[in-house]
């Protein structure tokens, strides 16, 4: 627990607010790190043709899947709110399943959350809102590529 000393360089909102924005946080941090363990996972499993377009098109996302995560973790150290990336975390918390999770899922968890901080915390909504643009340009390039 932060000592009052360093809860007064905290960001100010309330300690149930920042509880909560953390949570919101944390649950998009480890769908980020599920997704790119499943992104890892389809690069190096996948066969057939256009295999070679595929396989560096999934490493890129899994790029920026990984940045993303840093961004959403460093937000909520920055609130005060210890962040989980730990593969136990992944499993319990995240409720992407294994391949078929299908990135549509991912941006509207995310839009509830987005509307909620809106309430909570402009600065980490911000974090969220970058999360969504990312995904849905990915999902606007993978669309195009069908
Ligand atoms: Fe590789």
């Amino acid at each position: 627990m932060a000592g009052s000393e360093t809860q007064a360089h905290l960001p100010a909102l309330a300690e149930h607010e920042r509880k909560e924005v953390g949570h919101l946080l944390q649950l998009t941090l480890v769908e980020l790190i599920a997704l790119s363990l499943i992104g890892k996972q389809l690069h190096w499993n996948i066969v057939g043709p256009g295999f070679r377009e595929l396989h560096l098109h999934l490493d890129e996302l899994t790029d920026e899947w990984r940045e993303l995560s840093d961004v959403v973790a460093e937000r909520a150290v920055a609130l005060g709110y210890s962040p989980d990336g730990r593969a136990p975390a992944i499993v319990e918390q995240s409720e992407l399943r294994p391949v078929d999770a299908g990135p549509t899922q991912v941006p509207k968890a995310i839009r509830e959350r987005i509307e909620r901080l809106g309430d909570l915390d402009l600065t980490s909504q911000d974090v969220l809102i970058e999360v969504t643009r990312t995904l849905e340009k990915q999902l606007w390039m993978l669309r195009s590529s069908l």
